[in-house]
């Protein structure tokens, strides 16, 4: 069994600390993966704060990319080098939602998930023998991660690692928002409210989807500029949404909207911002028991909103052809990254995220 420096959570709000951990066993059905790259994402630092509930002492990091370095029995698909983007939604392929084209409520899936432990119920990573949690079934803040073989995804070689990394959640969330689950036409006005790089992918996304205009809100100037840069056609404060929404719609709204801050008043606006008959896509999230509220007549007019995880990914479709639009230009990731770290500036790293100065942060390995 391999040993890996990781950087642990043993306790909710208190700084992560760089440990090193046994990594096994690759059972069948697994494999194992040096972890190239690694990057921050809003959902580790909800889960460092305990708004998401996980069972500690854990590893987090679920937006990782690196190569196989051993396969379990069984596993035929993937071989020893082969460069792959881990995704956060392995799942079984043959239960009640799998069969429903909706792996995201895979029973497998969320059955052992969210305890931190592989479909079988038992761990694979230990501390000094005492079982170890993984984030979302990988813990990508690890020099290696076994993962379930559904987890890792095969990009192409030319693919660099670190925006790899930001393919397995931030992106593919983004995109697939726009692309596979707004009903998104052509010429569409979009709005997508909160620019970091869930936000950012999702203009992309719009663009792919062939939106005609599409406004990025963000109350940050800096990423109302990053926004313009990466497809927005306008850019806009909270504040003045829903009027320049209207402005370009003939007093409408728009027709559809992207939420990708996870706060009470952006789920707000975007009942507000959207026109009547018009699809809202809600991404963010608050902590679980928080209530939010709402002016009943913005609900009213047959709008359609639908909250998704991960964007109707499918993974083992969706990661290779959002690494060959990078490849082939059409989709900017080199923008996203802010900086790259070592696993030891981590926590500096979340500090940098939720004062919002980073958009991505990668750690490097
Ligand atoms: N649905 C999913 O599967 C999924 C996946 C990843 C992240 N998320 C969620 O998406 C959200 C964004 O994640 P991220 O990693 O891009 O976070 P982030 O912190 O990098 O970006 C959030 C952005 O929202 C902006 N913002 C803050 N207040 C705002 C307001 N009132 N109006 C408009 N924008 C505002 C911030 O300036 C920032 O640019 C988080 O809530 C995160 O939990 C969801
Ligand atoms: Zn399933
Ligand atoms: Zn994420």
């Amino acid at each position: 069994m391999p040993q890996a420096k990781a950087a642990v959570l043993r306790q909710t709000n208190t700084p992560m600390t760089i440990e090193t951990i046994d990594v096994g066993p690759v059972a069948a059905g697994d494999v194992l993966v040096r972890i190239k790259a690694a990057s921050l994402c809003h959902t580790d630092l909800e889960a460092i704060e305990g708004a998401i509930a996980i069972n500690l002492p854990a590893v987090l990091g679920h937006e990782a990319a690196g190569e196989i370095a051993e396969v379990g029995a069984g596993v035929t698909d993937l071989a020893v080098g082969d460069r792959v983007v881990l995704s956060w939604n392995p799942h079984c392929g043959s239960c009640f939602y799998c069969e429903r084209a909706q792996p995201i409520l895979c029973r497998q899936f969320l059955g052992n998930g969210p305890k931190g432990f592989h479909f079988d119920g038992r761990p694979r990573l230990s501390c000094d023998a005492i079982p170890m949690h993984q984030l979302m079934y990988l813990g990508g803040f690890a020099e290696y991660a076994v993962v379930p073989v559904q987890a890792a995804i095969r990009v192409p070689d030319a693919m660099p690692f670190d925006r790899a990394a930001l393919i397995g959640c931030g992106v593919m969330t983004g995109v697939g928002a726009a692309t596979r689950v707004a009903a998104l036409r052509w010429g569409d006005v979009a709005v997508v409210i909160g620019c970091g790089a869930v936000g950012l992918s999702a203009i992309q996304g719009c663009v792919l989807a062939g939106a005609g205009s599409i406004i990025a809100v963000d109350p940050n100037p800096a990423r109302r500029q990053l926004a313009r840069a990466i497809g927005a056609t306008h850019a806009c404060d909270p504040a003045e949404a829903v009027d320049l929404a209207r402005s370009l719609t003939d007093n409408r709204g728009a027709d559809v909207i992207i939420e990708a801050a996870g706060r009470s008043e952006t789920f707000r606006l975007s009942a507000e911002a959207v026109r009547p008959g018009g699809q809202i896509v809600w991404l963010g999230k608050v902590a679980v028991n928080d209530q939010v509220s709402f002016r009943w007549g913005s609900l009213m007019q047959e709008k359609r909103i639908v909250r998704s995880s991960y964007g109707g990914a499918k993974p083992a479709q969706d990661f290779p052809m959002l690494a060959r639009a990078y490849l082939d230009g059409k989709l900017k990731l080199d923008e996203m990254i802010s900086a790259r770290i070592p696993l030891e500036q981590v926590n500096e790293g979340f500090a940098a995220l939720k004062r919002g100065e980073t958009v991505r942060s990668v750690v490097m390995f």
